[in-house]
């Protein structure tokens, strides 16, 4: 297994890989200056190979690069998180510690699902969200791609967030949230567009 992406969000998964048993051969890196993290080797990022887990924080990033390659991309679950077996995960998406995912939850591909997210009964994540830490999102809503969701953001069933959306930490979100908007607050409002 190789991740792509040597930073801070990298360590997490490499420890989810720990966890799990799954030897992690190397790291890549477009920053040359980067030689190890941990005891782990990075690479240049032009020698990229798979199985392979994007482990960028970008959402857009991550997007860009999984256009860009031809690869397997793996996924990477904590043994702690709990995840219904009617469940389905995208590849190359990463579950954190004490995540919850509920019947039926659909989640996409590349997705991060931070540490403490709840992800209730048939909740749709598209491609490339993250769910930051302890977001709670309750059942049937739907996530469109891209969209970051801030920490300990509650989100009431059914709601609806846009494509490529960024909403503030700790907002409470009781309606639906259209394509490309920043918004933010409990209970959350629109800020601005964001291209
Ligand atoms: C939403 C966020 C990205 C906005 O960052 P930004 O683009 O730099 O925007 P600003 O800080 O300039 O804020 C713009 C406005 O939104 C408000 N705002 C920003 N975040 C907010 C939040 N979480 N709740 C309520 N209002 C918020 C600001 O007060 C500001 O309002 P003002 O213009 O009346 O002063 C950031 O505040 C945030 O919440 N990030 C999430 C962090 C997180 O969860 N990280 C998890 C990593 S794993």
């Amino acid at each position: 297994m190789y991740l792509y992406g040597a930073s801070g969000h990298a360590k997490v998964i490499l420890e989810i890989l720990e966890s799990n048993n799954i030897p992690l051969e190397a790291l890549f890196d477009d920053n040359d200056s980067i030689k190890a993290l941990f005891d782990y080797p990075v690479l240049p990022a032009e020698e990229v190979k798979g199985p392979l887990i994007i482990s960028i924080g970008s959402n857009r990033i991550r997007q860009k690069i999984a256009a860009s390659l031809n690869l397997e991309f793996e996924t990477a679950i904590h043994p702690s998180a709990i995840i219904s077996d009617r469940a389905k995960i995208g590849e190359g998406t990463v579950i954190m510690q004490g995540t919850i995912i509920q019947t039926c939850a659909e989640i996409g591909k590349h997705c991060i699902i931070n540490t403490g997210a709840s992800v209730d009964h048939e909740c749709v994540i598209e491609d490339f969200v993250h769910l930051s830490p302890h977001t709670t999102l309750c059942g049937n809503v739907k996530v469109g791609e891209g969209s970051w969701i801030g920490a300990g953001t509650v989100i009431i069933p059914r709601v609806e967030i846009g494509k490529w959306c960024v909403i503030g930490a700790g907002s409470v979100v009781t309606k639906n949230i259209p394509d490309g908007v920043l918004a933010a607050g409990n209970r959350c409002k629109i800020i601005k567009s964001i291209s």
